[in-house]
């Protein structure tokens, strides 16, 4: 919908709303005309991106009750998709021993990447704890099927990989809807999607994209537990922002944003 349609479509629905006292429901747009969130809806939102963290630890037993899980999920579904393809499932995971099945891919891959690294850098690799399988009440593998409307996607052709992009907007959706809930997640990808296939019962064809460990947690780290550890810090951000081409660390007409990239946008948070 164009911006002008979509102002005069407003104009009209407030115009025309009957109950315009009612307070603002899910999907209102609150009278505004420019779309644009109220101050406290972005900061809830600011919120969420912040503080949503990796989680693999602290997970309580306290299970994630259907009605939270459904809006985790149904936040996931409403990602943006190359040519509203949807190419996404989720397989939702309770069994123990299809969950232990799952952990001892993750050991095997573990080893086998541990044996990439030397020394001290491998101990301390070996040293975090990179999955919460079996600690967390729910599992969730999120799949990416390419038959789905298939074979003709919009903006699929020229960019195939656009369909496991559409797949990881899903699982970022569902990473921050969980945050908003208090519910952790944590994405564990040493494992082998041959396993995974295997175990889950997943067809050719079918790629597994994340396994997800989810459920409460007490609280929130203030920091990923990689930057935590010191296996690496977190960059600048003027340093991944280029100006016009590739490597570009300015440009005319670029300079205020480039003084705000220097500047502490902590406030944000
Ligand atoms: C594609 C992908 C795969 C990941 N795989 C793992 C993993 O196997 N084990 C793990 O502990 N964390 C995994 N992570 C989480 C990252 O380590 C984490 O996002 C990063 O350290 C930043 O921390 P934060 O998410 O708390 O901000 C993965 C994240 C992504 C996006």
């Amino acid at each position: 919908m164009g911006p002008l349609y979509q102002g005069a479509l407003l104009s009209f629905v407030c115009a025309q709303a009957p109950d315009a006292g009612r307070p603002p429901a899910h999907g209102d747009q609150v009278g505004r005309m420019d779309g644009g969130f109220t101050s406290d809806e972005k900061s809830g939102f600011y919120k969420a991106v912040y503080s949503r963290r990796d989680v693999r630890s602290g997970f309580t037993q306290r299970p994630v009750e259907a009605g939270v899980l459904g809006r985790i999920l149904d936040a996931a579904h409403h990602a943006p998709s190359v040519g509203f393809s949807q190419p996404w499932n989720f397989i939702l995971i309770k069994d123990e021993a299809s969950r232990g099945k799952v952990r001892d891919s993750f050991y095997k891959e573990r080893e086998r990447s541990a044996a990439l690294v030397d020394g001290e850098r491998k101990s301390k690799y070996l040293s975090l704890k990179l999955e919460g399988i079996l600690d967390s009440p729910v599992n969730v593998c999120v799949t990416y099927d390419p038959s789905k409307f298939g074979p003709f996607v919009i903006g699929r052709s020229a960019i195939p990989d656009t369909g496991v992009y559409s797949v990881c907007c899903a699982v970022q959706n569902l990473w921050l809807a969980a945050r908003a809930e208090g519910v952790g997640v944590g994405w564990v990808s040493i494992l082998s999607n041959d396993a995974l296939r295997e175990i889950l019962g997943i067809p050719e064809g079918v790629l597994p994209v994340a396994y997800l460990c989810l459920g409460y947690v007490d609280e929130f780290a203030t920091k990923p537990d990689l930057e935590a550890a010191g296996w690496l810090p977190r960059l600048g951000l003027p340093e991944v922002v280029y100006y016009e081409r590739w490597g570009r660390g300015d440009a005319p007409g670029w300079e205020a944003v480039r003084d705000l990239m220097k500047s502490n946008l902590d406030t944000l948070k």
